[in-house]
């Protein structure tokens, strides 16, 4: 019996039980298949093979996938090993599959677009939307700036921030109106803020016994935020309301570039800086949130992944013994990397400025203040990656 289900028609219109439309202009001009696997050929030279078991496992058919939520309900362990009977391109390049399985058969179906989207063979095209761009403080020509209202209304406008977060890794949004709540109705326009213990939001202003450097006049080097988290939070929103002091400049730098220039300048203090763990703390009366991870982390093919630099955060160095003068020569190598102007940006923050930034990537930091010159009040909260990452693929999924 071949198992299609007439009774769960997939509700939502999607032949690959897939939100994203998978569309390709490619065209599959040969077919081969054995009991073990299909191999095809497109237009472009390019050969895909498939294996029976990841065939199988992929059925978007509503037995395989719940015909609602589209998520996998088939447990490839439950049934014995697939082989495949057959393997047919239909006229509208259709790939449609029987499988055996000891008694049982199934026919599967492959739009020719989700197949070309999920090739995993050699010389597969791999699509890598937004690459990082690594920028030094020459990015005051190319900081990417975008008004308020198209962020807001117009798709293009949301594209346009969330590239720059994710080429640039920094972002500023002009006109917005200088209200408290705009904070939060920017950030909702990606997803749902990232709270932390110093709330959903937290006003930067400089007050009365305050419970983190932030909060006072005093110039802050450049750092990323919480980095006394296991995960720090991935973008930091700052919004500026007020800035009629003396002093209070913002700057930023982009820490892969200055990581990798290190990595190519001193080895050692790279490695060090990627291998050893480094402890970071926050305490006050109500909380007491500490972990150790590398200043530099890296993937498994040696790719940056995060910049942890918070010297006011920094705990106590821990051993082993031997490492301990290694790695303030490594910190401060990194650290006066970090105040050469060469990768310095500096901007003043004016009311109606918003910046977004990668807290994993570019740091930030601010100038002294004169507190009593005037009035300085800026505004910030986080966004997660996942949330970013998200809202572009749904703009991807509107204008297919
Ligand atoms: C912060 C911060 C910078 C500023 O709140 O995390 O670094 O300009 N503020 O006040
Ligand atoms: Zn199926
Ligand atoms: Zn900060």
């Amino acid at each position: 019996m071949l198992a299609v289900d007439k009774k769960h028609p997939a509700s939502r219109e999607s032949p690959m039980a897939d939100l994203a439309p998978m569309q390709t202009a490619r065209t599959i001009i040969a077919l081969e298949h054995d009991a073990q696997g299909v191999a095809l050929r497109w237009d472009d030279g390019l050969r895909s093979r498939f294996h029976v078991l990841w065939l199988r496992d992929n059925c978007p058919c509503p037995q395989c996938r719940h015909p609602q939520a589209l998520e996998r309900t088939f447990m490839f362990i439950d049934h014995t090993a697939p082989s495949i009977r057959s393997a047919t391109l239909r006229a509208d390049e259709v790939l449609e599959i029987e499988f055996r399985a000891g008694d049982e058969s199934h026919l599967s179906r492959y739009t020719k677009g989700w197949l070309r989207a999920h090739g995993y063979s050699e010389n597969e095209p791999r699509d890598r939307p937004c690459t990082p761009q690594l920028w030094d403080a020459d990015i005051a020509y190319r900081l990417p700036c975008i008004d308020y209202t198209d962020y807001m209304q117009t798709n293009a406008g949301l594209r346009a921030w969330i590239e720059g977060v994710k080429t640039q890794g920094i972002v500023l949004l002009r006109g917005v109106p200088q209200q408290p709540g705009q904070l939060l109705e920017v950030a909702r326009r990606i997803g749902p803020v990232r709270a932390s213990n110093f709330g959903e939001h937290y006003d930067v202003v400089s007050m009365p016994n305050p419970n983190a450097s932030a909060y006072t006049s005093m110039g802050l080097e450049l750092h990323t935020d919480l980095a006394n988290w296991r995960a720090p939070p991935d973008v930091q929103l700052l919004f500026c309301l007020k800035s009629s002091v003396m002093g209070g400049e913002s700057v930023f730098a982009d820490g892969f570039r200055v990581a990798e220039d290190l990595r190519a300048a001193d080895q050692e203090a790279f490695n060090l800086l990627s291998t050893h763990d480094i402890e970071y703390r926050f305490h006050d009366d109500t909380c007491d949130i500490r972990t150790s991870a590398p200043v530099i982390e890296v993937d498994r093919e040696g790719r940056l992944t995060r910049i942890r630099f918070n010297n006011w955060l920094r705990g106590v160095m821990i051993g082993p013994e031997k490492l301990i003068e290694p790695m303030y020569k490594a910190l401060a190598t990194f650290w006066g990397m970090l105040r050469n102007p060469k990768y310095r940006r500096e901007l003043r923050l004016e009311p109606g400025h918003l910046i977004a930034y990668n807290n994993n990537r570019v740091l930030h930091g601010r100038a002294p203040f004169d507190a009593s010159s005037g009035e300085r009040h800026l505004q910030g909260c986080y966004l997660n990656q996942e949330d970013v990452d998200s809202a572009l693929r749904l703009l991807e999924r509107r204008q297919a």
